[in-house]
């Protein structure tokens, strides 16, 4: 059974397929990480990545090069990564899934940018991603950093999915009504919010959300920090 942990932001800690999965690790400068969770410390034999942008980037290089972890992102992301010092990375492209020892990886569309900050200067990375972790005969999908798109449809047409975390802070990504609208469209048997209230303009009423999916008929889990959410 796989287990989730919720970091704060877009960051989870899942365990699954025997292995320890960072998603989008930003740990340093993340107001919601647990207490006792740093970068210094933190376990990981595979981080996934959804982009570049320093809130999901976040300590990959720094934990990849101290763990010797297995980084996976999007083609140009992972050739940025490994010119970095990182020697494990593995490249993916939107609409490919790849076995990995712990389970199959979906690189899913999102609609957003993705860029890197390399000293001070921001650089293209090509296009960003969801992802899809099938593990333990489970199935999570993390939207990354989206607009809302219609094709998520297509995402519950392909995959039953047990968890979805969807980010729904406005401004950066989509907001809430239209975050209500992906969780009816994906149907997941869990829907968590994920990528707000972390800086300001992102603040939303993630209660008054959570009563919209859970009106709507779905099963919706406002996770706390630190929380664990087995599935
Ligand atoms: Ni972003
Ligand atoms: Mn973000």
């Amino acid at each position: 059974m796989p287990k989730l942990t919720y970091y704060g932001h877009s960051t989870f800690r899942l365990d699954a397929g025997g292995q320890v999965i960072l998603i989008d690790p930003f740990i340093s400068g993340n107001p919601s990480v647990p207490e006792g969770v740093n970068a210094e410390t933190v376990e990981a034999d595979v981080i996934l990545l959804t982009h570049g942008h320093g809130d999901h980037l976040g300590d990959t290089v720094a934990i990849a090069k101290r763990t010797g972890c297995l980084v996976v992102a999007m083609h140009e992301l992972a050739g940025w990564v490994a010119d970095q010092g990182v020697e494990r990375t593995h490249g993916m492209n939107l609409g490919g899934g790849y076995n990995f020892d712990f389970g199959r990886v979906t690189f899913t569309i999102a609609f957003h940018t993705n860029s890197v900050n390399d000293n001070g200067k921001m650089i293209c990375m090509g296009v960003p991603n969801g992802l899809v972790i099938e593990a333990d005969d489970k199935t999570f999908y993390h939207a990354g950093d989206t607009a809302l798109f219609s094709d998520m449809q297509l995402i519950a047409k392909k995959w039953v999915l047990d968890v979805a975390a969807l980010p729904i802070g406005d401004n950066y990504t989509m907001g809430p009504d239209d975050a209500l609208m992906a969780a009816v469209w994906l149907k997941a048997a869990t829907t968590v919010p994920i990528h707000y209230n972390t800086f300001p303009p992102i603040e939303v009423d993630v209660g008054a959300w959570a009563n919209s999916v859970d009106t709507a008929g779905l099963g919706v889990n406002v996770m706390g920090k630190g929380e664990v959410l087995e599935y």
